[in-house]
């Protein structure tokens, strides 16, 4: 990868290590749910904020949240899947001045079908919205990153990479688990081509998350509340931490890696 190689400097712990002050951060489907989440998390760390989302009315309500923190905010309204919103993302965070420190690939739908009734259609979609979407705007993010020596990208995958969905009332969820394990692979193997420009790039994956996602089955969620080790559902705040880590100089020796948030679901049957 073209750009400068870059010697890594040792963490100063005198510093607050997770500020993110002077930063600018764009998340992807932050109008509600866990990129809402995200953006809050990363304006109270200091950060401003390019807000990308499908929704002109959720993302106006975000970007008046962000406001409300105190931190700028801009927001792109587009597809994550059409053809020039990487450009669009990278030129609103250059238009804020200073760079683009921080992406988070959240934007993401589900998906419920089983192997032998899945159509073409709903794989192509799928992975276009779950995988090629976010590796096409990676790519975009990390020339900007590799040529400034400094970034971290944080792609959300799912637990569900890691088994089957028993989440999924009609189906095991071919499409949905493939693709975020594809994306936590993804997220590895760029990491590596990333690593020797001063850029990182990590995964999280959250368990099952009470948001608008799962409004049609929250009974259904719930009852599986029984099931998580640490006792309550996870709700969208929960990954607001493990962020904020990736994201700042908290977490600048982590590349390449997946940090499960699942309240211990993934360490039980
Ligand atoms: N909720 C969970 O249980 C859970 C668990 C693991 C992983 N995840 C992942 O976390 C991410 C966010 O999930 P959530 O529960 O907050 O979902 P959500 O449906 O509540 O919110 C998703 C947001 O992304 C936007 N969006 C969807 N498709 C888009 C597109 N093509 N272009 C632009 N914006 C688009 C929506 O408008 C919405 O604002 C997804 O990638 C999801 O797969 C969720």
């Amino acid at each position: 990868m073209k750009g400068p190689k870059l010697s890594l400097p040792f963490p100063d712990i005198s510093r607050n290590l997770f500020d993110l002050s002077g930063c600018v951060s764009a998340v992807t489907g932050a109008g509600r749910g866990i990129g809402l989440a995200l953006s809050k998390g990363l304006a109270y760390a200091g950060s401003d904020l390019v807000l990308v989302d499908l929704n002109a009315g959720h993302l106006e309500g975000a970007a008046e949240e962000i406001r409300a923190i105190g931190r700028k905010a801009s927001t792109v309204h587009a597809d994550v899947t059409a053809q020039d919103t990487p450009e669009r993302i990278v030129r609103a965070a250059l238009d804020m001045g200073g760079g683009i420190d921080v992406l988070i690939n959240n934007a993401g739908i589900m998906g419920y079908a089983d192997i032998i009734g899945i159509t073409d259609e709903e794989w192509d979609r799928m992975y276009g919205v779950n995988l090629r979407a976010p590796m096409r705007i990676m790519r975009a993010v990390l020339a900007e990153m590799v040529a400034a020596g400094r970034g971290s990208v944080i792609n959300i995958g799912s637990s569900w990479s890691s088994r089957a969905s028993v989440f999924n009332q009609d189906g095991g969820g071919v499409d949905y688990c493939s693709a975020k394990a594809a994306l936590q692979s993804l997220s590895r193997a760029a990491a590596q081509d990333a690593a020797p420009h001063g850029v990182r790039v990590n995964a999280i994956a959250p368990g099952a998350v009470d948001t608008p996602m799962h409004a049609h089955h929250r009974d259904y969620l719930f009852e599986y509340e029984k099931y998580i080790p640490l006792g309550r559902m996870e709700v969208a705040e929960d990954l607001v931490g493990p962020a904020v880590f990736l994201a700042s100089e908290a977490g600048a020796y982590v590349t390449g890696q997946t940090i499960h948030v699942n309240g211990g679901l993934l360490m039980v049957d």
